[in-house]
């Protein structure tokens, strides 16, 4: 049997916070999709560098070229700006040690604030873009802006998409599995499940990789 979760909200969701249903859909919290937790990094139009803390994305491309698909940035983010004037970020996987610095860039948000002295990460410049870069990440991925939009047309939230121009990585990940999908590697975010029975909200969970097999 399936429980069928359609476009009206269903009126047994309670929300885990008042804003919840106001600031994501339904089906986020129904399906409880997984995906790779990262930094995006920009500068500021007055010279600070930026910091976002980001999911909802996926890589992919052809033999001609590579994408990264920011599904869902929110059009009010110093980020979004920042990608939409200089047509060009960086994108930095850290693993989960670095959750709390992460979040502290988001606590300290100011437009005058740096935001890798917020989160203490060591800037180094981009190789290929005109973007700041965070040296403790074990994957660097520059990126110039392929394109901008918003698919819901609401001007709340925009996909962003960037050609990959050039991957930096640490030495120690570039071999093997262990350390770029265990506790190390690729940092995961688990959007708070509903529970489909009740309705009771679920809390959001951040995960590692766990490679189950090889194909
Ligand atoms: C775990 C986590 C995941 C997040 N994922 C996203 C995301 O995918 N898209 C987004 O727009 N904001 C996301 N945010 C919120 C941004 O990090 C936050 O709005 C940030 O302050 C934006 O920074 P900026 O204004 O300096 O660009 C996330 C926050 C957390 C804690």
């Amino acid at each position: 049997m399936k429980i069928e979760i359609g476009k009206d909200f269903p009126h047994y969701f309670k929300s885990a916070y008042p804003e919840e249903f106001e600031l994501f859909s339904h089906f986020e919290v129904a399906a409880g999709i997984p995906s790779a937790l990262f930094a995006v990094t920009t500068w500021k139009g007055n010279g600070q560098p930026n910091v976002c803390f980001h999911a909802w994305s996926c890589f992919h491309g052809d033999k001609t070229a590579f994408f990264a698909v920011m599904g869902n940035l929110y059009q009010h983010t110093h980020t979004y700006t920042n990608i939409k004037r200089d047509r060009c970020f960086c994108i930095n996987f850290l693993p989960i040690s670095y959750y709390d610095r992460l979040v502290d860039t988001i606590r300290n948000n100011d437009v005058e604030a740096d935001e890798f002295a917020a989160g203490q990460f060591t800037l180094s410049n981009a190789r290929t873009i005109h973007a700041p870069v965070i040296q403790e990440a074990f994957i660097n991925m520059e990126c110039t802006l392929e394109d901008v939009r918003d698919l819901s047309g609401a001007g709340i939230t925009a996909m962003v998409v960037g050609r990959v121009q050039h991957i930096s990585v640490e030495k120690e990940y570039a071999q093997g599995y262990e350390r770029r999908y265990g506790r190390d590697g690729f940092m995961m975010l688990v959007p708070a499940p509903q529970d489909l029975v009740t309705g009771e909200p679920g809390q959001s969970a951040i995960a590692s990789v766990k490679i189950e097999m090889l194909d």
